[in-house]
């Protein structure tokens, strides 16, 4: 008997990474082959861009995707997310050449106060949450405080371009495929304080921290690479990360929804006080996921420089936070 379908509300959906994630949810890649979807669009309610989500759906409606159980376009939240299964939130104002990501919080923090709200009135009680749009972590935490009838461990932020990011450096750095790469996680903030931790990394089984034995290019070379990805991609291309935050997005649920299998991800989560991270601060973590939930890897050593790190990036998001209060 075929599944019921779920409902995935996407917003930002005529931008780019919208482009570049709706007909990959369409097609089964983030929630399984056998699982019929319901996409709930939603866009300003300018003309142009809802305009724009037209010919979306029609090229969506083009693709005759068997997995597509309905479309819809919204220009408001309350609309768009009645009774969402997965809210995946991309709409918001991506950065240009020479900003920080946290320079977009005063433009979008808005945004996530309102779709926090519509959330909590509209969505399924079991609604899971992923924020894309930047500051991705200080975003996911408004909206989790916006919505305080829904669980706040189902509100994270995206990391798992991060993660993606520092698995592909390894594997270039150590000749090996990135495809057999462990036990990889990016601690914090998606901003360039973030911290990739390859300590406790294994390539087919061996240690890669022993295999690079090289702490200098980790703290001059591998950080700052990784660190720095998303400002690398706009110098060269113009434009903010698309497709690869699209990947990263589909990784992200569909680990979430269907299991990482014992492997290790790394998605921004609310602390409970882990690793000392004061509690509600939407932190990346390794997580391992199945039936449905994450579970933070807990009771791993923290040296003294990762410890330093971990302050740094804790430190920013803080500040980030408090830059919020108001709203809140
Ligand atoms: P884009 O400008 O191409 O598209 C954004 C879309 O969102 C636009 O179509 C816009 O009309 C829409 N939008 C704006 N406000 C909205 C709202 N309130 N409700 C619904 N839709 C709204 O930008 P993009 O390249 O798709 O990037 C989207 C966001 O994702 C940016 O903030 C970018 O910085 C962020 N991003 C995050 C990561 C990550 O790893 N977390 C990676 C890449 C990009
Ligand atoms: C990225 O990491 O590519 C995105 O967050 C976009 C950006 O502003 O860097």
């Amino acid at each position: 008997m075929s599944k019921a379908p779920v409902r995935v509300a996407v917003t930002g959906a005529a931008g780019q990474i919208g482009y570049a994630l709706l007909f990959r949810i369409a097609s089964g890649e983030m929630l399984g082959k056998d699982q019929p979807v319901i996409l709930q669009l939603l866009e300003i309610p300018d003309e142009k861009a809802q305009n724009a989500l037209k010919g979306v759906i029609m090229e969506l409606e083009d693709c005759a995707f068997p997995l597509l159980a309905g479309i819809e376009a919204h220009a408001d939240p309350m609309t768009a997310f009645k009774d969402t299964d997965y809210a995946l939130l991309v709409g918001a104002r991506p950065r240009g050449p020479g900003m920080e990501r946290a320079d977009l919080l005063a433009a979008n923090a808005q945004i996530f106060t309102a779709q926090g709200k519509a959330l909590n009135a509209v969505a399924s009680r079991n609604v899971k949450v992923l924020v894309v749009g930047n500051p991705a972590n200080t975003n996911a935490y408004i909206a989790m405080k916006s919505a305080p009838d829904l669980p706040a461990k189902n509100f994270t932020a995206m990391l798992r371009l991060d993660h993606n990011r520092a698995a592909s450096q390894l594997a270039a750095k150590t000749g090996t495929k990135v495809g057999d790469i462990r036990k990889l996680t990016v601690w914090g903030n998606h901003s360039p304080t973030m911290y990739a931790d390859y300590r406790f990394a294994t390539v087919n089984g061996e240690s890669i921290k022993d295999k690079i034995n090289d702490q200098v290019w980790n703290k001059d070379v591998f950080l700052p690479t990784v660190g720095k990805r998303g400002a690398a991609i706009i110098a060269a291309r113009g434009l903010s990360s698309a497709a690869s935050a699209a990947n990263a997005a589909i990784d992200h649920m569909r680990d979430w929804a269907l299991g990482s299998g014992g492997e290790w991800v790394t998605m921004g989560v609310p602390s409970n006080g882990e690793y000392g991270i004061p509690a509600g601060i939407v932190f990346g973590f390794p997580v391992t996921t199945a039936n449905g939930e994450y579970k933070i890897v807990e009771g791993l050593e923290i040296d003294a420089f990762s410890q330093e790190c971990i302050d740094k990036t804790l430190a920013e998001l803080q500040g980030e936070q408090d830059g919020v209060k108001h709203l809140l």
